[in-house]
């Protein structure tokens, strides 16, 4: 493996705290945010570093003297063309254009866009989507694929050793009112037409019948208790269920462009579900209480976790143990990341303490997001409160499949289609990757789809362009390679793009370690700004020998970087829309 050079960034980091290693060899500055930042405004410079207002007081002096004394009398470092001290000791970074083109012409050069692999070495396991068997992808599953999957290449692009899991929930007590429901009021046709959505309404009216119905009740669990007994009807039943479940989930899947490493749904762990209590009540944290199996977790200031019901039955922490078990035996990850939606936080706290208290070592992470709203005119049709997920993705390329028309009506249509298809899946995707996972959201078409706003289409509109200014390039001037001339860069709006391209690795390592794809959304979308801007403002095609051809190199990678961060969106980028 190539070493790659660290940032750009932390470079003037490293350089800041060697120097104040250096002045004030004594001082503890173990809790300062030391990063050097770019600026937003080119008036402070490329990069600021602003901690001397918190250094100040350790150092006993004014922070601009602080800043004076780290900065004042040393030559500025590598890459850096002179530094200032401002307003109250604000060090500013004014890079030096020579560098700064060497530093993308190394990035360039670099299949990977310089993209750092801190990841190498590190095992995580990745659990997300995990719908439940019999019944439709909701919103949150929708949002925990697609984030989840987010995730999922980030890791892998950072070096991970990741392993995709989709534990699908195919082993609860809901079976006993499914078996009765499909026994009784099954719709044959129905079934045939769309499978899960007859299941999930068999499960709802013989699920409406337990409420009412005593002996209904009795028997549902009765099917239940047959079943983990392993009756072969009842489990040949099962495993229709979940035959026809994935089969429509695998179509999502692959229209979505996610694909799992394995797919172990709850019931793979149900023969060790008994081990996981005799293992608490080895370590002394198993209890009875009111006939149920409990752990208590007052010194964590939780709630207790039941982890056998008084009927003997196990739940979903207790599956959630066998799990990690399993998951460490055989994989020994450093991580394990869990992806659903904010309903669960109790239950993933109360699941990571039992498992610290079993003494496991492997680092336990719930990623979880606020629930999207659909307003209810987000479809044609009404559809009750469940989302189907393919609807909502069939209303999306057909939407985006008139804007293709629009745009480019002489486009053969085979291939709008594809951009169609392209678009529309991104689009969606996009409008929950863009947004702050743990905020509440409002989808809205508009939004998704706009072509102006921080959408998918704008971003996938803005790399299609950009290829066009490439394919004209060799047009026009046929037989010349951009490559053959360095990258120089004079004007403003250039140096601002060739900073904002320099971040790409910084940013997906903080959206990686933050597991937050909004951050590497907000860089696409800024990139794709300043690109028009630069755009708009000098000349490419026209502009003088040399200059051209620069500006075709920055052009390029801007699409290469726009290109490889939408494919960790899981976006693709058509050529043409
Ligand atoms: N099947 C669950 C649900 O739909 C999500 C499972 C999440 N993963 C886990 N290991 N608990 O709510």
């Amino acid at each position: 493996m190539k070493n790659k050079r660290l940032s750009l960034q932390q470079r003037l980091t490293d350089w800041m705290t060697g120097r104040l290693r250096a002045v004030f060899p004594d001082m503890d500055f173990a809790s300062v945010e030391m990063q050097v930042q770019p600026t937003a405004n080119p008036q402070f410079g490329d990069f600021q570093w602003n901690a001397a207002m918190k250094l100040a007081p350790r150092a006993g002096k004014k922070p601009r003297d602080v800043a004076g004394a780290l900065v004042g009398s040393v030559p500025p470092p590598e890459g850096v063309a002179r530094l200032e001290i401002a307003g109250p000791g604000f060090v500013n970074f004014y890079l030096d254009d020579a560098s700064l083109a060497r530093e993308l012409m190394e990035m360039e050069a670099d299949e990977r866009l310089g993209v750092p692999e801190p990841g190498r070495g590190h095992r995580v396991v990745m659990d997300y989507s995990s719908p439940n068997v019999a019944k439709p992808m909701h919103i949150g599953h929708i949002r925990s694929t697609v984030i989840g999957n987010a995730l999922d290449r980030l890791h892998r692009f950072m070096g991970y050793d990741v392993i995709a899991d989709n534990h699908l929930g195919d082993w609860g007590t809901q079976f006993g009112i499914i078996i009765m429901g499909y026994r009784h009021f099954l719709d044959r046709e129905a079934l045939a037409n769309a499978p899960v959505e007859e299941l999930e309404r068999v499960y709802r009216v013989s699920y409406e019948r337990s409420k009412e119905d005593e002996e209904w009740l009795n028997q549902a669990r009765a099917e239940l208790v047959k079943l983990q007994a392993g009756d072969p009807d009842n489990l040949a039943l099962w495993e229709e269920f979940i035959r026809l479940s994935k089969q429509e989930f695998d179509r999502t899947y692959k229209r979505l462009g996610v694909s799992f490493d394995i797919e172990r749904g709850e019931s793979w762990y149900r023969d060790r579900l008994a081990g996981v209590i005799s293992l608490l009540k080895e370590r002394g944290l198993y209890e009875e209480s009111e006939g149920a199996g409990v752990v208590k977790l007052d010194a964590e200031g939780l709630p207790l976790s039941i982890v056998r019901k008084s009927d003997g039955g196990y739940n979903y922490t207790t599956t959630d143990l066998a799990t990690v078990i399993s998951r460490v035996e055989e994989f020994n990850p450093d991580r394990i990341v869990y992806v659903t939606d904010e309903r669960q936080q109790l239950h993933f706290r109360q699941f990571f303490a039992i498992a610290a208290k079993l003494g496991f070592k492997v680092k336990l992470e719930h990623v979880w997001f606020g629930l999207m709203r659909l307003p209810d005119a987000t479809f044609s049709t009404r559809e009750g409160n469940v989302i189907k997920l393919e609807r909502l993705l069939d209303e999306a390329v057909s939407r985006a499949r008139e804007m293709v028309r629009a745009a480019s009506p002489d486009m053969p249509e085979e291939n709008q289609e594809l951009v169609a298809e392209a678009v529309g899946i991104g689009a969606v995707k996009y409008a929950d990757l863009s947004q702050n996972p743990q905020s509440l959201v409002t989808f809205t078409w508009e939004k998704a789809l706009s072509l102006e706003g921080n959408s998918a289409p704008y971003l996938q509109y803005a790399y299609a362009r950009i290829a066009s200014v490439r394919d004209k390039y060799h047009e026009q001037f046929p037989g010349r390679n951009f490559l053959d001339y360095p990258i120089v860069l004079g004007e403003e709006v250039e140096r601002r793009l060739s900073i904002l391209l320099t971040r790409f690795g910084d940013v997906l390592v903080t959206a990686t370690n933050a597991c937050r794809p909004n951050y590497l959304a907000d860089y696409l979308y800024d990139l794709s700004q300043i690109y028009s801007a630069f755009y708009q403002n000098v000349p490419f095609l026209k502009a003088q020998d040399g200059v051209r051809e620069s500006r075709i190199r920055l052009c390029d990678l801007v699409a290469r970087t726009l290109r490889t961060g939408l494919a960790l969106l899981g976006i693709s980028s058509p050529d043409r829309i």
